[in-house]
């Protein structure tokens, strides 16, 4: 087991889904809180961090939510993307492709302009401290209209250049992808790629919508295919990935413990699963921690913890040619330690 732990820490790994105002730590909070004199109603960083117990995704949305309040100008959004970077350097992170969510902050009054540039300069010192790459997704918020979507998308297009795809997240019971089909339309047809959150809390049927009405490349969670077996042959079949977050799961009551998780299950199944942190310090640990998780509860083997270094990189925005630079590396890596 030791083994194996070690050789989850030395793959060389990329996380596919995390969300910059879910990278948040309790002492953060205060911090901005201090800085900008918001009042919070918890008395400390320990307080905030005992009431991270949620029943379902809605319950964890709101405190998410009242958290992300505190980021007001471009230097928090710089210091929240940058502390990001440094923690998963520690855990063989290479290449991250994290999630915003610009309508949580533009309907405070932050400017886009503040959001965006804050988030882009944490990416590129981290860059340049650790050598971890990047690819940026702006998220959409389904619990808002389609129109507040399409205002967003407005702001956002100075900055495409900066994106490779659009995301859509937040509350999913109520909101099917097929409530933003136009506005994904439009997105795609500027060049941007599209990635939505399906199968977390919403059905196996929530995850072909978004695959058909959405053209999504990528499904995040997605796990709820397990409910349907075709669903899953032609997730395999086409190889596309599925970025769970098996902790998040687990804090949000999608499965009562880790070794109910269909990770390894999947994985067996040919279909191309990665393993992600979605909001750390929230669901108790990074991506890392994640793995490690899996790794004892499920009792994955060495195949699989390959197979999710692959994947990751293999699910990933980058080229084809970086993408196999990546898989040699994991061969290496495979070849030396363990
Ligand atoms: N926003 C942040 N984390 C999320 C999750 N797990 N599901 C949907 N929206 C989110
Ligand atoms: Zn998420």
């Amino acid at each position: 087991m030791k083994s194996l732990e070690r050789l989850a820490g030395a793959l060389p790994k990329a996380e596919l889904h995390v969300h910059l105002e879910g990278t948040l730590e309790p002492e953060m909070v205060f911090f901005l809180a201090k800085k900008h004199g918001v009042k919070l109603r918890f008395p400390n960083a320990s307080a905030l961090r005992k009431a991270y117990q949620f029943q379902d995704l809605q319950s964890f949305l709101d405190l998410y939510y009242e958290g992300a309040g505190v980021l007001r100008d471009r230097e928090d959004f710089h210091q929240l993307t940058l502390a990001y970077m440094d923690r998963v350097s520690r855990d063989g992170v290479w290449h991250v492709e994290p999630f915003f969510d610009p309508q949580t902050h533009t309907a405070r009054g932050v400017a886009m302009r503040e959001v965006v540039e804050g988030v882009l300069s944490g990416l590129r010192e981290g860059e340049k401290k650790h050598g971890i790459t990047w690819r940026l997704i702006p998220c959409f918020l389904r619990h808002l209209s389609e129109e507040d979507a399409r205002q967003a998308w407005q702001e956002l297009i100075p900055f495409r250049e900066h994106f490779s795809a659009i995301g859509l997240d937040s509350s999913e019971k109520g909101n099917p992808p097929s409530k933003f089909s136009k506005v994904f339309e439009e997105v795609r047809a500027s060049g941007l790629l599209a990635v939505a959150h399906a199968g977390e809390e919403g059905p196996a049927s929530s995850i072909r919508e978004a695959l058909e009405k959405l053209k999504v490349v990528r499904v995040d969670h997605g796990v709820r295919c397990v409910e349907d077996p075709e669903l899953v042959l032609e997730l395999a079949k086409k190889r596309v990935p599925l970025t769970t977050c098996p902790l998040s799961n687990v804090r949000l009551c999608v499965y009562k413990k880790l070794s109910d998780h269909p990770l390894k299950k999947l994985l067996d199944a040919g279909v191309s699963v990665t393993a992600n942190s979605d909001d750390p310090p929230y669901f108790g640990g990074y991506l890392l921690d994640n793995w490690l998780g899996c790794l004892r509860e499920l009792a994955l083997e060495k195949k699989h913890l390959i197979q999710l270094a692959r994947n990751s990189f293999e699910g990933s925005f980058l080229p084809e040619k970086e993408k196999e630079t990546w898989f040699e590396k994991i061969e290496r890596v495979e070849a030396t330690v363990a």
